[in-house]
């Protein structure tokens, strides 16, 4: 199996720093599964070499000089070592930064960091941190990778659960880490990795940029609708910025539509953020928008295509929402014009230095090249790459206007010439793979993210609704009611039948609605036997989040909850059952029942991850799990009314979940 299938284990853990030959423990609270740091230097294929795994050498280390520092992390970063031109690569697979050469784009050497790595930063002093997503650290490295000077760990600091986005300011002083399940902005000190401080986000940030003032940050989700403007003095939002701009009025997009909206709402998933060169003061941010379509009546909106409808326009378009750098504010046309599909599911972003951006599109393993001096960027394509498949990291070099993409899915690096109308690609390898790989998995992991007419009629993906296997906090219109897409990765094994009305037995059967609802093509037309097999391999084992509870959770207050759900009393046990995760697989009458809604009665969901989920309800009518086990007292389990001290203890344990 591909991946580590993680343990919720509660646990406080000790991390040794040890920076300048000086070892501080400190008491940390991650959300990562081992104590023990499995750091080890490896050297693989390329020119033959003795293996050292000791001290590094006596004498100052030589240091990587990043070819560009702009200062926002990357699966993979350009970097000198004398006059050699290597890339740092951020391996999600095999859990290694892998150092590759990148005239021959043949890999050098691998460091095993024991968790996939997410991002990469290389400043300009030549220090390199990598985001260690399974592991909950950020981690700084030592060594170029190159010739005898193998990489090393040298520090680990403990992040909120699952760090993935890293940025420094110019000064380069500290690091800046957004944590993706554990919803938290961090700042450490470059030098000693002390957390600084932390505030909490809203769900699933994914990228974080600082500006070049240094005074804010700009963080990014995966879910949701908005940018936040973070004041990095106070840490207070000092903005949000709506992604679908202000013609729908008010800021609608925040918050998922509710029954008896007039108005359709929408959502924008950024995973990326990327500083303009030229012009300067320009940071684009490339997304999807969403269209969920209408949800008040039975059989789904004029213009409904399953899920969703096209009365308002088409359910998926990309965007790049360009933001003044020195306020943080949208400039208009950015974000009040669509872009149709030019890129399905971008993933990552760079400029050049000749003004253009270019942003990896993960859906049609394309890379596009923008106008970015345009208003609105998105809709001024001006060339397009075929890449391997997976690309999630674009580095540009300085001496020649190319571009060095890392596609994680066929484990390949490309170079890509700006400017060459051609289109073609100029180089491209694929780097060894070292933990065995399952064909299926791998199939079924390009097919969920592939923009394919076999999957959807109008170019979508699994992944659109499902961004990294999770849900996308939406309700879409369907033939059935209101549906908020249910959280996959780690948690369709416990929540059999399938579907809010539990219509399918098993998940086959779930995705034939599904693809119907899509307008795939079907038949021969369609997915073929093997990758529909494929395609379940990947929704089996596709990675869980990390699953510890978050810092600070209150033991006590965890337990008393746990006795609650299990007590006659409150009843959640009947039907969700004794651990939360095995529900009846019944359908229930809890007076959910909503506008649209051809059947009112629902099957258990599975508990599982629900902390993470928001909003809650098939209709998604709960912002909160509160407001939910409030608004619930007496229909839902909870046959004697508990109080408010009681329902704080529930919430507490089942967010553990
Ligand atoms: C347009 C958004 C959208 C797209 C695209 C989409 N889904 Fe879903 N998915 C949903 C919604 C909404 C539900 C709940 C459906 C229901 O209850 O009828 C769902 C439910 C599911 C479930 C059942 C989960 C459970 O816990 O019961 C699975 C499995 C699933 N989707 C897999 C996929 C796969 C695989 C694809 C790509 C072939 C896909 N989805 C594409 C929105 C989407
Ligand atoms: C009679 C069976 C039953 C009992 C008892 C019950 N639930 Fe539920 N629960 C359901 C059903 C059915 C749904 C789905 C309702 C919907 O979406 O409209 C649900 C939904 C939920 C959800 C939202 C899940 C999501 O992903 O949106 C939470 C949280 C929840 N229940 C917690 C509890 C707690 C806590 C208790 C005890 C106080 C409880 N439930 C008692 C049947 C039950």
């Amino acid at each position: 199996m591909p991946w580590d299938r993680p343990e919720a284990r509660m646990r406080a853990r000790h991390v040794r720093i040890v920076l300048s030959g000086v070892a501080v423990a400190i008491l940390v609270d991650g959300c990562a599964h081992t104590t023990a740091r499995v750091a080890t230097a490896s050297r693989s294929t390329g020119p033959p070499q003795a293996t050292r795994a000791e001290a590094p050498p006596a004498a100052p280390p030589a240091r990587a000089a990043p070819v560009r520092s702009p200062g926002v992390g990357s699966a993979v970063v350009l970097a000198r070592v004398g006059t050699r031109e290597i890339a740092y690569i951020a391996d999600a697979d095999d859990r290694d930064i892998v150092v590759a050469d990148a005239e021959t784009l043949q890999e050098i050497s691998t460091l095993d960091v024991g968790s996939a790595p997410a991002q990469l930063l290389l400043t300009k002093q030549g220090r390199l941190f990598a985001t260690l997503r399974d592991r909950g650290e950020v981690a700084a490295i030592e060594g170029t990778g190159v010739d005898d000077d193998a990489l090393r760990v040298v520090a680990t600091a403990s992040a909120a659960c699952e760090p993935l986005a890293i940025a420094t300011p110019p000064d380069e002083a500290s690091l800046v880490v957004a944590s993706g399940w554990g919803h938290t902005l961090a700042s450490y000190d470059v030098t000693t990795l002390t957390r600084q401080w932390a505030r909490d986000l809203d769900r699933e940030p994914r990228a974080v940029l600082v500006s070049d003032d240094g005074k804010r940050a700009v963080v990014s989700y995966a879910v949701g609708s908005n940018l936040d403007v973070i004041d990095l003095a106070t840490r207070e939002t000092i903005r949000r910025v709506s992604l679908m701009g202000s013609q729908f009025g008010v800021d609608r997009g925040e918050i998922p539509s509710r029954p008896g909206d007039e108005l359709p709402t929408y959502a924008g998933q950024a995973f990326a953020i990327a500083r303009g060169l030229t012009p300067a003061g320009r940071v684009f941010v490339p997304h999807t928008r969403m269209r969920p379509g209408r949800v008040e009546e039975p059989f789904g909106p004029p213009g409904s295509v399953g899920y969703g409808s096209t009365d308002v326009g088409p359910t998926e378009t990309f965007n790049v929402a360009v933001l003044d750098e020195s306020t943080g504010t949208p400039l208009p046309d950015s974000v009040s014009t669509d872009g149709g599909l030019n890129c399905v599911l971008p993933r990552a972003a760079a400029a050049t230095d000749e003004g253009e951006l270019l942003v990896a599109c993960l859906g049609t393993s394309e890379v596009v090249a923008l106008d970015g001096a345009a208003a609105n960027p998105h809709q001024a394509v001006t060339q397009r790459w075929h890449v391997p498949a997976g690309p999630m990291g674009i580095a540009m070099d300085d001496t020649l206007p190319r571009a060095l993409v890392w596609s994680q899915f066929d484990h390949a690096l490309t170079w890509l010439l700006a400017h060459d109308r051609s289109h073609v690609v100029v180089a491209s390898n694929a780097l060894p793979r070292k933990a065995p790989f399952s064909a299926a998995f791998a199939r079924g992991r390009v097919l969920f993210h592939l923009s394919d007419e076999r999957i959807s009629a109008d170019g979508r993906t699994c992944a659109s609704c499902h961004p990294d296997g999770r849900d996308d906090g939406l309700v879409w219109s369907t033939p059935d009611g209101p549906r908020n897409p249910p959280m996959l990765s780690g948690r369709l094994a416990s929540t059999k039948p399938y579907g809010w009305l539990g219509r399918a037995p098993d998940v086959a059967a779930h995705l034939k609605q599904t693809f119907s609802r899509l307008g795939a093509k079907s038949g021969k037309a369609g997915l073929g036997d093997d990758d529909k097999r494929a395609l379940m391999a990947y929704l089996d084992e596709m990675k869980p989040p990390p699953v510890e509870p978050r810092a600070g959770t209150n033991q006590t207050l965890v337990a008393e909850g746990q006795r609650i759900f299990q007590s006659k009393d409150a009843a959640c046990a009947d039907c969700h059952g004794f651990d939360g995760v095995t529900p009846d697989a019944m359908r229930h009458n809890v007076l959910s029942w909503a506008h649209g809604d051809a059947i009112g009665i629902f099957d258990t969901p599975s508990l599982r991850f629900v902390g993470g989920t928001a909003p809650y309800f098939h209709d998604g009518r709960y912002a909160t799990l509160r407001a939910l086990l409030t608004h619930t007292r007496g229909i839902m389990g909870q046959h004697k009314p508990l109080s408010d001290a009681e329902l704080d203890a529930l919430d507490a344990y089942v967010k553990t979940l």
